[in-house]
């Protein structure tokens, strides 16, 4: 639903752009005909402009986080929205390029969720987080036991559990119970490290569980 709208909401705002930006360059040109021919569809802009209302008051109201860049966004867009009309209207050409500079400026700052347009590090991370949780709870454990095989123990024991490299031992063939893995596998043995730091509790015993359905 939200996805939905999002999408929607930057497609209007694309079209609102470049409608706006189509004119801009005719009054920068000089195209006076040409501009006042579109100027006259003013129902472009009016719907355009009450999409972008509604989609983005929407995507405002249900976002729970607000973070700075969306409020000042927010704020100066909807400035901007009469100062472009106003622009057109005295054919301003000063004005009409400061207002479509600070159009596409946002579109910048939304995209990079940044009002300096840096890297989204943390954002996307969350995002990441947020999305590998919802995978993990809708993973049975049998799934999230070989997501960790695959990750944390097939250097030494290989994806089917029958490699020996550096003196592991064939899985296939251990008699252990999943007990005793899960033992095993949190302590450590021999040349095999303990993953007791580096994996939770849940992950060990999803590790476990899947090393016995290997054969
Ligand atoms: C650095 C290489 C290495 C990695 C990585 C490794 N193992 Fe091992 N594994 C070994 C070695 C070596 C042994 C034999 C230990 C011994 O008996 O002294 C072993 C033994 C085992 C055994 C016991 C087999 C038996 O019958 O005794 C199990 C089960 C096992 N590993 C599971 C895992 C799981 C699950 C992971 C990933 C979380 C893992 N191993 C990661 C090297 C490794």
């Amino acid at each position: 639903m939200a996805k939905g709208f999002l999408h929607l909401h930057t497609t209007v705002i694309f079209l609102f752009v470049i409608f706006f930006a189509v004119k801009v360059f005719l009054l920068l040109a000089g195209k006076n005909e040409q501009l006042n021919k579109l100027r006259d569809k003013k129902f472009i802009d009016i719907v355009l402009g009450v999409l972008i209302l509604l989609t983005g008051g929407y995507l405002f109201a249900i976002n729970v986080e607000k973070p700075t860049w969306l409020i000042v966004k927010l704020v100066v867009v909807i400035a901007l929205i009469p100062l472009g009309i106003v622009s057109m209207k005295k054919e301003n050409k000063a004005l009409a390029l400061v207002t479509l500079v600070g159009f596409l400026y946002f579109i910048g700052v939304s995209y990079t969720k940044s009002l300096t347009f840096s890297k989204p590090k943390i954002e996307v991370k969350e995002n990441v987080d947020a999305e590998s949780q919802i995978q993990n709870e809708t993973q049975s454990i049998e799934e999230k036991g070989k997501a960790v095989f695959e990750t944390a123990c097939t250097a030494c024991h290989g994806a089917d559990g029958k490699l020996m490299a550096g003196g592991a031992k064939d899985i296939t063939l251990s008699k252990l119970t999943v007990d005793e893995r899960i033992v095993l596998i949190t302590k450590g043995k021999g040349l095999m490290q303990a993953f007791g730091g580096s994996l939770t509790e849940e992950q060990i015993k999803a590790v476990a569980t899947y090393t016995t359905t290997l054969k």
